[in-house]
């Protein structure tokens, strides 16, 4: 069973801390949310695991099966089971879906079997089908080039697909239900959830309470101003929904003194 271990921390961007101690644990098989007001640090959390060079980690540790994964590139630790969908994912021209798809699988199979002689086109054509059914995406989507010209929710499907068929042990959802309709919200986490019910670990992060009927985690966390300050069950969530983040606020917000 994989397992993602955050202890400590801290990221910077030009020089300004964003994280600023942050430690999550999550484990395969569970599903975990990361809720909190906006510009807290939640998408930075999600690109510093994948490596990003603008996120610059000062300080902490992140432990993925055993091995600290912050010296490695962003490339290796998607090899190694690592998958982010992003918030704004950019687009590819010249690259069309399959493409991509089928590169970066190969690519995933020669991590976990250095003789893996890659998957036969024929072979690939088939899952690709069976992925996009699941996801109730027109297959022509598999020739056009990856996000360029994808709508909003086109995007978030393709970040999906791209998870169905790369099969991670982790993936980080950064905000997956942002612009997708009440039909597609549903497909997409249905999505989500058949992939998740085996081994596979699940970091969501969402501003709605919404997306948590359909994807229902285990455990919520609220982060505020570069950590996680709460955690629970699925009843924080609902708190927050009722409630709003002025609690919070209240409770940990660094007092200035003047
Ligand atoms: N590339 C960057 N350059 C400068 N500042 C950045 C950069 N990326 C993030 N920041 C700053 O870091 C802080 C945290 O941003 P982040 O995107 O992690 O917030 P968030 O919690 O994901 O917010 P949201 O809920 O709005 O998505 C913000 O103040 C943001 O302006
Ligand atoms: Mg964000």
């Amino acid at each position: 069973m994989s397992e993602l271990i955050i202890r400590n921390l801290h990221v910077s961007i030009e020089g300004k801390e964003i994280l600023k101690g942050l430690n999550l644990e999550l484990r395969g098989g569970e599903t975990h949310a990361i809720m909190g007001p906006n510009g807290t640090g939640k998408s930075t959390l999600a690109y510093a695991l994948m490596g990003h060079p603008t996120y610059e980690v000062t300080e902490g540790e992140v432990i993925f099966d055993g091995e600290n994964i912050l010296e490695m590139g962003a490339d290796e630790r998607s090899r190694l089971g690592l998958f982010l969908a992003f918030q704004y994912p950019v687009a590819i021209p010249g690259v069309t879906v399959a493409n991509f798809l089928r590169t970066a699988l190969n690519a995933r199979r020669r991590a976990d079997n250095p003789d893996d002689k890659g998957i036969s086109i024929l072979e690939f054509r088939k899952m690709l089908k069976e992925k996009m059914d699941l996801l109730k995406m027109d297959h022509a989507f598999a020739g056009r080039y990856l996000n360029d010209g994808f709508s909003g929710g086109e995007k978030k499907r393709a970040e999906i697909l791209q998870m169905a068929t790369l099969k991670p042990k982790i993936a980080v959802l950064d905000e997956t239900d942002s612009g997708l309709d009440i039909d597609a919200l549903r497909i997409v986490s249905e999505g989500v959830n058949t992939l998740s019910d085996g081994d596979l670990g699940v970091l969501v992060i969402t501003h709605y309470q919404r997306l948590l009927n359909y994807i229902k985690p285990q455990y919520v966390h609220i982060m505020f101003d570069g950590r996680i300050v709460e955690s629970g069950g699925p009843e924080l969530a609902l708190r927050l929904e009722a409630d709003g983040y002025d609690w919070i606020r209240e409770k940990y917000e660094e007092k200035v003194v003047a």
